[in-house]
This record gives C-alpha cells, sequence and structure tokens, in this order.
C-alpha cells in the first residue's frame, strides 16, 4: 500500500502549483492528478454541486488505487472535504488547514487577509480556522474572481492585472493586514505582481504548506514510499491540449502521461 500513488483533484490545473510542490518535496512518491476541466470554475458554484463534483473526483481516484487524497482546491475543500472524508476510508488533506496554519505561524500582528472565490470566501473556513488557531487574530476576507481568468490568459503582470489587484486588495490593507493568504490554486502565480502591490505583506501560498502536511500525514500512518521508480499520471475531463498549454506554463515543464476521463456527470 504505501508504493501506491498519492491522489490530487483540482477543478482544472491550478491544483498542479499543490502537486509540484508535493513531488518536489516527496520525490519517492507516485502521483495522480485529476483536473476536472470540463467543469472548471468551482468558485461560482453551489456548495450542493461542488460536494457532488468533489465525491465523482474523489470516487474516480479510488479507483486508482490512492493511497490519500489531497484536494487540492481551496473551493472543493472549503465546499466538501468533511462530506468526501466522513465517505471513504482513505484519508484526505485539504489546503484550508495547512494555509490557515502557516498564516497563523507567520503573521507578527494577528492581523491577516484571506482572497480567494467566492465559494471558499462564502464558506468562512478560512476565517473560522485562523481564528481557532489564533483567537485575537483580525481576519479580512474578500473574494477576487477574476484573478482565475487572468491567470489562464497567462496575464500574470501588466496593467490590467494591477489594477484589478489594487481594487481587491486595497479595503485589506487599510485595515493594515501583515499576512495575506492566497486562498485560491491560481493566485501563487500572480504572486511577483502580488507581492508588489500589496509590498511589505507576507504572501502565504499554501500549496508548500499543504505539501508539508502530507508528508506529516503519510509518516504518522506509515505510509511513505520506498520505490525508486515514482511515476505522475495526469487525468482531465475536457479537451487534453489545453490543459497541456496551461499546464506548461504551471509547471514550466513537460506534462507526461495525460488522458480524457469522464465523471459520471462531467461527460
Ligand atoms: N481551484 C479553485 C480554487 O482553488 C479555483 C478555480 C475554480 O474556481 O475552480 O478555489
Amino acid at each position: 500500500m504505501s508504493d501506491a500513488p498519492i491522489g490530487i483533484f483540482d477543478s482544472g490545473v491550478g491544483g498542479l502549483t499543490v502537486e509540484r510542490a508535493i513531488r518536489r518535496r516527496l520525490p519517492a512518491e507516485s502521483t495522480v492528478y485529476l483536473g476536472d476541466t470540463a467543469r472548471v470554475p468551482y468558485g461560482p458554484k453551489s456548495p450542493e454541486t461542488v460536494r457532488r463534483y468533489a465525491r465523482e473526483a474523489a470516487a474516480f481516484l479510488l479507483s486508482c488505487d490512492v493511497k490519500l487524497i489531497v484536494i487540492a482546491c481551496n473551493t472543493a475543500t472549503a465546499r466538501a472535504a468533511d462530506d468526501v472524508a466522513a465517505r471513504v476510508a482513505t484519508p484526505v488533506v485539504g489546503v484550508i488547514e495547512p494555509g490557515s496554519r502557516e498564516a497563523v505561524r507567520r503573521s507578527r500582528t494577528g492581523r491577516i487577509g484571506v482572497i480567494g472565490t467566492r465559494g471558499t470566501i462564502e464558506s468562512g473556513c478560512y476565517e473560522r480556522l485562523i481564528k481557532e488557531l489564533r483567537p485575537e487574530a483580525m481576519v479580512v476576507a474578500t473574494p477576487c474572481p477574476l484573478f482565475v481568468s487572468l491567470v489562464e490568459e497567462g496575464w500574470l503582470d501588466g496593467e490590467v492585472p494591477r489594477l484589478t489587484a489594487r481594487r481587491y486588495l486595497e479595503p485589506l490593507l487599510q485595515r493594515d493586514i501583515d499576512t495575506l493568504v492566497l486562498g485560491c490554486t491560481h493566485y501563487p502565480l500572480l504572486e511577483p505582481m502580488l507581492s508588489d502591490v500589496a509590498r511589505g505583506v507576507e504572501l502565504i501560498d499554501s500549496a508548500e504548506a499543504t505539501a508539508a502536511a502530507v508528508e506529516g500525514r503519510l509518516g504518522e500512518l506509515g505510509l511513505r514510499s520506498t520505490t525508486d521508480a515514482p511515476t505522475s499520471r495526469y487525468y482531465v475531463t475536457d479537451d487534453t491540449e489545453r490543459f497541456r498549454q496551461v499546464a506548461e506554463l504551471f509547471l514550466g515543464g513537460r506534462v507526461g502521461s495525460l488522458e480524457r476521463v469522464s465523471l459520471s456527470s462531467s461527460a
């Protein structure tokens, strides 16, 4: 079982930031990545719909005999991680708890901003967890829905991304945040531009923190891989070539084994 792959899913390509962090930190682990590209974005969808999608994604990963499921999508973690974890025997790791812990650890003043999709922000998940971990924290959260489209277009910097970032971040900066959680898989790609717009604010990318959480969980369960020939497989629910193009932007490298699959209602 310990040489079985880690299953990772996201609504699309964004979760590759998490997949890459896992592969870097745990080079002996095999991975199976599922991007539900036929149904992206999850951000504006209702909680029930996201829960259904997440259940189907988890079922697909289980059919690949994974030893652990990583929900690399913030929206799916916010809306569906508890539901998925209650239904499957395989351990489940989401991105919100590791990101929240990291924010609490790194913030000096306890004034923490959170940005994400509408679904993630409406769920109040980050605020709840951060407050649980640090009750005196001041948390200010705002959705930044246009960021996902900018990243998908490859507009990572320039006049339009900067103007958009200034409009979204102004209310948070006015509240003197010292830490900003990038609570969406796509936002780490905007990090160089965001760190300039939010100068002096510590940016938290939950990908690294999630990879550390995966390492910890596998260690606790005695499931660390011992193979010296790990594999990485990729599945999508829509066109593979579009995924390949955007994935190369995310990963900065080639995507190897890539196949299109149907989840029950994505066909
Ligand atoms: N993966 C989503 C997230 O991290 C962003 C894209 C979407 O809306 O599906 O929330």
